[in-house]
């Protein structure tokens, strides 16, 4: 797989991540009780996951290099890319200050769970489409040299930052919000 492919791969488990969140957050809405962990486990999930696994082959290496590309489009996107995680880790970081609030004895910032929760699936979804027509094209404007040096960048990342196991424990968070929500 190219670096391309294997970051838009990743995307379909974010995106698996963002229908249970959803699911999650419709449940919550409507007034059924969910437990604090489906929330603490999913902002983990966003936070190790879409943040540090993902963004890390993103933001270190996949978007700078887009950065120094001569098209001006591609640089464009890549700026956009990287301002859009921020946008995103704010979200996450006022969910979980909402999440402890509401559990914590406040059953006024259920109204900020909701809100924060949903502003950030609408970001993340609009975000992943827009990567995954920008990537394959950024791709192809990079230099083979460069290419292959991508490819040891993310093979690196994952050896040495993430390490054997840690995506297995993604998706064991996945599983069990499957369970919480009977789906
Ligand atoms: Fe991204
Ligand atoms: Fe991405």
């Amino acid at each position: 797989m190219s670096p391309a492919q294997i970051l838009i791969k990743e995307h379909t488990l974010i995106g698996e991540g963002l229908n249970l969140f959803e699911a999650g957050i419709n449940k919550f809405e409507a007034g059924q009780e969910i437990n604090k962990t489906f929330f603490i486990d999913l902002i983990m999930f966003f936070r190790g996951y879409v943040d540090q696994t993902h963004r890390g082959k993103e933001e270190k290496i996949f978007l700078p290099a887009a950065k120094k590309l001569s098209d001006q489009n591609f640089r464009a996107c890549a700026e956009k890319f990287t301002q859009e995680h921020m946008h995103g880790r704010n979200f996450i970081t006022a969910l979980e200050q909402s999440v402890n609030q509401y559990y914590g004895g406040d059953p006024s910032a259920k109204i900020n769970i909701i809100a924060n929760a949903k502003d950030y699936i609408q970001l993340l979804r609009s975000h992943i489409d827009e990567e995954n027509q920008c990537f394959p094209n950024i791709e192809s404007a990079f230099s083979p040299d460069q290419q292959s040096k991508i490819a040891e960048g993310f093979d690196k990342i994952e050896v040495e930052e993430i390490g054997e196991g840690v995506h297995d424990k993604y998706l064991e968070i996945l599983e069990n919000a499957k369970i919480v929500l009977r789906i």
